[in-house]
């Protein structure tokens, strides 16, 4: 039975069965020109994206959304929304799962249940010709009945990790939409700080030896810090690197 999902204001939810992706759904809403706040919903996505061109599989049981925002900020400085969106969602994922679950942010904006990723994020801007941003869209899967088993990265799912039966996509969105709610209005009032500090108590790795894969070469270092910007602080040989894109690994 779908449960009806109530989000608070001034989201607005756009409900599908099926999409081909509903980041796409969310930018063709945008350059309509639709107002900031619109979370567009499916219960499964016919081509979803992953981070870095891949494919998401988004089997019906899991939950794919994408929220539009038209925020006051500049394109720099909105990439610090998806660390408060991976930091809402590991809260949320902590609270439906046994006590004993160990849930980790992953850098940039992966949750990790027990090292296995369980949640993925994919921001996507539109900037205007002065810098600032015309519209942002954070979209979001969260595994909950299946995950793929075939990833270089191992999945999970809240299931596997012992959720309770009838958590579902509809709880998941609702328990996100206030929290993501919540911290948005600290990080509009206090700026990134906050997000980062609280984020940086469930990060994973930091300290350790890890290989970090950019787009054209792979790094091996240490996980010294998380800057004040969200980027990757590694200390290489001697030598600190400043990384703001790629993808960790242990
Ligand atoms: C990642 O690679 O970790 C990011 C995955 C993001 C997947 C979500 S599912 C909802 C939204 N729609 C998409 O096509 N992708 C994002």
């Amino acid at each position: 039975m779908t449960q009806k999902v109530r989000l608070p204001s001034p989201f607005k939810l756009v409900t599908y069965d099926t999409i081909d992706s509903t980041n796409e759904e969310a930018k063709r809403l945008a350059r309509d020109g639709v107002p900031s706040g619109v979370v567009v919903w499916a219960k499964e996505q016919t081509s979803g994206i992953g981070r870095r061109g891949r494919k998401w599989i988004s089997e019906i049981g899991n939950l794919y959304f994408s929220i539009l925002l038209r925020p006051d900020c500049s394109a720099f400085k909105a990439m610090q929304l998806s660390f408060l969106a991976s930091l809402c969602m590991a809260e949320n994922i902590k609270d439906v799962l046994p006590d004993t679950a160990i849930v980790n942010c992953k850098w940039p904006n992966d949750v990790l249940v027990e090292e296995r990723k369980i949640s993925g994020i994919l921001l996507e801007t539109q900037t205007l010709p002065q810098g600032d941003i015309d519209w942002l869209v954070i979209g979001i899967g969260l595994n909950i009945k299946s995950f793929p088993e075939d990833l270089e990265f191992p999945a999970t799912s809240l299931t596997h990790e012992g959720a309770k039966n009838d958590i579902c996509a509809e709880i998941m969105l609702e328990l996100f939409s206030h929290r993501f709610l919540s911290n948005y209005k600290i990080w509009k009032e206090m700026g990134f700080e906050p997000i980062r500090k609280a984020w940086l108590c469930r990060v994973a790795w930091i300290g350790e030896k890890i290989t970090v894969r950019l787009e054209h070469e792979t790094l091996v270092g240490k996980f010294k810090a998380l800057d004040k910007d969200g980027a990757l602080i590694l200390l290489d040989n001697g030598d600190e690197r400043r990384i703001t894109a790629g993808d960790i690994f242990v």
